[in-house]
């Protein structure tokens, strides 16, 4: 178990399509806890493994831990597809990967998600709502796509601009 470092935007890393897992072993269910370790430690609540620098297609997902400070029950989606959208939904998203920066984005309200669980077990998941947000924006992630992706253009160069700034004086 362990606290992996997450890479924050502008990164040519979080712009690249991540590649399919053919199966699921210990070495990718290790990484799997790692990324849990990680989104927790981060107050997060989902994690996508580009993020920590893995272009393999795994993402770690709980929406109520963060919610309730309750019991931690991360949900581990390999190789997710979206089999099924509908209706739509506007929410204030974040990411970890771009620090401190808030905007509204519209997705999807309802999905059926459909992947390899962390047992190599075929898995089919439905979410709404805040779920359904979380889900599009991680699997949004392994192919290389942010949810700045999902504003305006001059919006988004000038945050960019900003976060290279940032990243220069550091
Ligand atoms: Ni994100």
């Amino acid at each position: 178990m362990a606290v992996l470092p997450i890479l924050t935007a502008p990164d040519r890393r979080l712009k690249q399509i991540s590649q399919p897992v053919s199966k699921v072993d210990d070495a990718l269910r290790q990484l799997m806890d790692d990324m849990a370790d990680t989104m927790y430690h981060a107050i997060g609540i989902g994690l996508a493994a580009p993020q920590v620098g893995i272009l393999r297609r795994i993402i770690c997902v709980d929406v109520h831990h963060a919610q309730e400070g309750n019991e931690k029950k991360p949900v581990f989606i390999v190789n997710p597809v979206i089999v099924h959208s509908a209706g739509e939904i506007c929410w204030k998203e974040g990411c970890l990967s771009i620090p401190e920066y808030h905007s509204e984005v519209t997705r999807a309200a309802h999905v059926v998600v459909k992947g390899l669980d962390r047992n190599n077990q075929v898995l089919e998941l439905v979410g709404d709502d805040l779920m359904a947000v979380c889900l599009q924006h991680e699997i949004d992630h392994l192919n290389g796509k942010l949810f700045i992706d999902h504003i305006s253009m001059l919006k988004r160069s000038i945050l960019l601009k900003k976060l290279k700034k940032q990243k220069e004086e550091q």
